[in-house]
């Protein structure tokens, strides 16, 4: 949908990009720029730039995300065009224009929300004081929670019956297709819907926003999963949401506990710990990896003692690892997990653990012991390779060097003999790394094959780059360049499509810079539009330029390079330029 542009224009002056982007990053000066670390993949040293100037706009040069304030909170936000307007609109203390408030997406997810806010109140409720409630009563009387915990997690238990849920809800006005879309109610074979969630005790799932987003159900007795959560609905994404963390963000503490499930986080919770949050239902993913690392700087992992847990515990390091903060793993013993060990030993004794948690390389050694004996000759040697693994994994030799030395004495090897074995890892590791890229080339050469497109046509592509960026630039030519090439001349479909839906929008005059293109293109589209803009801003491209453009899309020759004269080398660089390129 369109907005007046005036409204547009106020909303970004409302809404400063720098100040926008360092709720989410932290910004640092360059001249008239600033850089920052892309939220958006993971990196060490910046690479993403926020340009201030008369169209401010960001762009990273490592993954191509780029665009104005709008596009910086669909992406970083995942929401719609119309949702994002909204989210700065609301920021900026501005009223929306009315007819986006007709918006059929946003429409349906305010119903959700409802939905699910009715329907946790009914749950509750339920819990507190219906007869029904009394199995859930009991249940949560024997895993000591106390009522103030219930009140404050709004716990709920949704009655053993396959009805009660959805006829109050139809009382309420919600009709069959939005409870569906909810997630609480499924359809049956007869057309009816029935509810999802039955004799069980229910979790909802809260964003920071206050909004109850989903819920998680657990089984009391009876068959079916332990576990039942809401799958992925209008309003909430699994792999993007993290359990309690509504309450662990209000914290001033730098550190996060991770536990495995609702009942753990709640236990540590009514101990005392309110920076404690969980993932839902699913293994962590790398959003939830890096939505933690903008609330702390070190999580303590608290997963289960078991195999699976410290399993899960080792893949959480390594992505934890890649957007950058410290982990710290506890070493429970005499309890399966963290529920149980509050329970039988209290939580000043979970509050040594917590403090006593050993670091990710200490954790991956202790690990390599799994299952051998090492007092025997034989155990003891698989053990030390294992070892020569994990440390050969730390990328600082001094910390290296450390390790080795500790390894040495415990076990009475020689140092000199495990810095070589480390060293000798390192050097193969790096050999296959190499074999990798060029696997990774033969990939691309039977790719460039069945995808020409671009890589095919690179002058043609340079050529369709620049008339857009002039024509971004230049809008009162669009005359004259549409009279000399037309959309069907671009080579590259993306480059097409940008074409086509520019010269439309200048002749409706709803046109003002490259990003008015917003409402037509996905974020990551915006983000190679962006790119487009940006690279050609410091070349000037002048009518000559674009003249030559336009004769190169006009010209029947076939400009496309064959790379199968190449030798490998001059392959490599081709590809390394493109890469560098796109
Ligand atoms: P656990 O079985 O370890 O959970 O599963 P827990 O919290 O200790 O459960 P209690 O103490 O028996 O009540 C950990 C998490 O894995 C997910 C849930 O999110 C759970 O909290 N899970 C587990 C499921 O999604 N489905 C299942 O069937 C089981
Ligand atoms: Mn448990």
């Amino acid at each position: 949908m369109a907005f007046p542009d005036q409204f547009i224009l106020e909303l970004k002056q409302n809404n400063p990009i720098d100040s926008v982007m360092s709720s989410y990053v932290s910004l640092i000066r360059r001249g008239r720029n600033c850089v920052c670390l892309c939220p958006f993949h993971s990196e060490k040293s910046p690479s993403c730039t926020v340009y201030l100037d008369s169209d401010p706009h960001f762009y990273c040069f490592g993954c191509g995300a780029g665009g104005d304030v709008i596009t910086f909170i669909m992406k970083i936000e995942n929401l719609d065009y119309v949702e994002a307007i909204k989210f700065l609109a609301d920021r900026a203390g501005m009223t929306m224009p009315d007819e986006a408030k007709n918006n059929e997406a946003s429409r349906i997810k305010a119903r959700v929300l409802e939905i699910n806010r009715t329907a946790a109140r009914f749950f509750h409720n339920t819990l507190a004081k219906s007869p029904d409630g009394e199995k859930g009563r009991r249940y949560f009387a024997e895993r000591q929670l106390s009522p103030a915990t219930i009140t404050k997690y709004g716990l709920g238990y949704a009655p053993d019956d396959w009805y009660k849920l959805s006829n109050y809800m139809r009382s309420k006005g919600f009709t069959e297709d939005e409870l569906v879309t909810a997630n609480l109610c499924g359809r049956g074979r007869n057309g009816g819907i029935y509810d999802s969630f039955r004799d069980r005790v229910m979790f909802p799932i809260i964003d920071l926003r206050g909004n109850v987003i989903a819920f998680g159900g657990r089984i009391i007795d009876g068959s079916g999963p332990k576990y039942l959560n809401s799958s992925d609905t209008p309003v909430f994404k699994k792999s993007r949401n993290l359990f309690s963390l509504n309450f662990a963000k209000k914290t001033d503490e730098k550190r996060l506990i991770l536990a495995e499930g609702y009942m753990d986080v709640i236990a540590i919770n009514q101990a005392g710990f309110e920076n404690v949050v969980a993932t839902l239902g699913t293994a962590l993913t790398q959003e939830q990896a890096r939505l933690m690392s903008q609330y702390a700087e070190e999580i303590i992992i608290a997963y289960d003692s078991d195999g699976a847990g410290q399993n899960a515990t080792h893949k959480a390091i390594n992505l934890l690892s890649e957007v950058g903060v410290r982990t710290k793993i506890i070493h429970m013993e005499g309890a399966k997990d963290p529920d149980e060990y509050i329970k039988k030993f209290g939580a000043s004794r979970f509050k040594q653990l917590l403090d006593k948690s050993g670091g990710a390389i200490e954790f991956e050694l202790e690990k390599c012991k799994n299952g051998l004996n090492v007092d025997t000759d034989d155990g003891k040697i698989e053990y030390l390779k294992r070892c020569v693994n994990v440390i050969s994994d730390i990328s600082s030799p001094i910390e290296r060097e450390v390790y080795i030395g500790r390894l040495a004495e415990t076990n009475r090897v020689n140092k000199d003999m495990l810095l070589q074995q480390v060293e000798g890892t390192i050097k193969r590791r790096i050999n296959k790394a190499k074999n990798q890229e060029w696997t990774e080339i033969r990939t691309f050469q039977k790719q460039y094959k069945s995808n020409p497109d671009s890589y095919r046509h690179p002058k043609e592509f340079k050529a369709e780059v620049g008339i857009i960026a002039y024509l971004a630039a230049n809008p009162d030519e669009t005359e004259y360049v549409s009279s000399k090439v037309s959309p069907e001349q671009f080579v590259t479909e993306f480059n097409r499509k940008v074409y086509q839906v520019m010269l439309e929008k200048i002749k409706k005059s709803a046109f003002s810079d490259i990003h008015s293109l917003q409402s037509e293109f996905s974020a990551d589209e915006m983000g190679k539009i962006t790119e487009i803009a940006v690279n050609s801003k410091d070349v000037n491209i002048n009518k000559t330029a674009v003249d030559d453009f336009i004769n190169i899309l006009s010209s029947s020759a076939d400009n496309s390079v064959d790379i199968k004269d190449m030798s490998n080398d001059d392959f490599l660089k081709y590809i390394q330029n493109l890469k560098n390129k796109k």
